[in-house]
């Protein structure tokens, strides 16, 4: 199993309910490859400074949250040529009329304008795919916002395969169960997202929030005008219900009959309590794992070394076929 996470913006509840806290249940059951992307960050021009520091931050928070890694290989993209080599032997497979159609380009081009976005963006989906294919991977597990970016992964193998022999592996996405989609916080008919966070304080709880932000921000979470929950509840109702069944290890069917009935101020208050209770012990790990940066870049050259050699073979595999060798 693979994923891959840009070390941009700061991980929020919707990343630990909906993707982080299944990789950490599900450690035992596959192999694991967590890549942070440092490569693709840069395709939005972030400053130096930050892309360094956010690197470290993520893997610190993935160690904290639980990902143990004697089972999950968490390492940094760029520290690993074979992702950019195979990247541009993807490229060269790619019509450009599949990334002329891809979401992300279309509505950044139309924001933006062409004239102002690195090619880098354009060819995103080819290099995604190379992180994928390197390792093998049977399993993406990712949101929805990344199944066209599969479909495009699962289309350039195909094409290899079929020109040049069964070469790489096609992958298969993997879309995960309960607390899959947490929802804004101030507007729940949307997925909770870091590019919203940014701009709306009130979007999102993040993971590294203090206790007191996060009874905030839960208490001013969009709900409607009912006096209490009942049937049918609204979106945001259903949002608060949805994040405390998955903490608290419930269905929404049955934490919604534990609140059914009560203020929506009881709801939000043993929401918070929730969220605290589950985030406190990883930040608190976390504060202790980010101190030592030695020993976090450490273990990324140790498991950069290791996954290369995975990757290596993978690339000499497809530079064989293709004419590279
Ligand atoms: N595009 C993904 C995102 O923005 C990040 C990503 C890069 C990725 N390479 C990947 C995800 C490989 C899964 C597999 O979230």
């Amino acid at each position: 199993m693979l994923s891959g996470i840009q070390p941009s913006g700061d991980l929020h509840i919707g990343n630990y309910l909906g993707a982080l806290r299944n990789w950490v249940r599900d450690q035992e059951r596959f192999e694991n490859f967590f890549c942070i992307v440092d490569l693709h960050a840069l395709t939005v021009l972030p400053d130096p400074a930050a892309l360094r520091s956010r690197t470290l931050d993520v893997v610190a928070l993935y160690l904290a949250s639980g990902l143990d890694p004697a089972k999950c290989e968490i390492f940094v993209q760029s520290h690993v040529p074979a992702h950019a080599q195979l990247g541009w032997i993807v490229q060269c497979f790619t019509p450009i009329g599949w990334l002329e159609r891809m979401t992300q380009f279309k509505v950044r081009g139309q924001t933006q304008g062409r004239e102002r976005i690195g090619t880098g963006f354009f060819t995103y989906p080819a290099l995604q795919a190379a992180d994928i294919l390197l390792y093998d991977a049977d399993y993406v597990p990712v949101g929805d916002d990344q199944r066209q970016h599969i479909e495009f992964c699962r289309d350039v193998a195909q094409r290899l395969n079929a020109l040049h022999g069964d070469v790489v592996k096609v992958p298969e996405p993997l879309i995960q169960g309960v607390g899959a989609r947490v929802m804004g916080l101030d507007d729940p008919s949307v997925k909770m997202s870091k590019s919203i966070a940014a701009g709306h304080p009130l979007h999102a709880v993040f993971m590294l929030d203090p206790p007191d932000q996060i009874r905030r921000k839960i208490a001013r979470a969009q709900t409607d005008t009912e006096p209490a929950v009942r049937d049918p509840v609204g979106p945001g109702v259903a949002n608060l219900i949805d994040m405390y069944a998955a903490l608290r290890g419930v269905d929404a069917r049955s934490a919604f009959d534990e609140f059914s009935g009560k203020t929506y101020s009881a709801l939000k208050s043993a929401t918070a309590d929730a969220l605290i209770a589950a985030l406190e012990p990883i930040q608190r790990r976390y504060a202790e794992l980010r101190a030592d940066e030695s020993a976090l870049r450490t273990g990324l050259v140790a498991s950069a070394a290791r996954v290369t050699v995975i990757a290596e073979a993978t690339l000499a595999r497809v530079q064989q076929a293709v004419g590279l060798r």
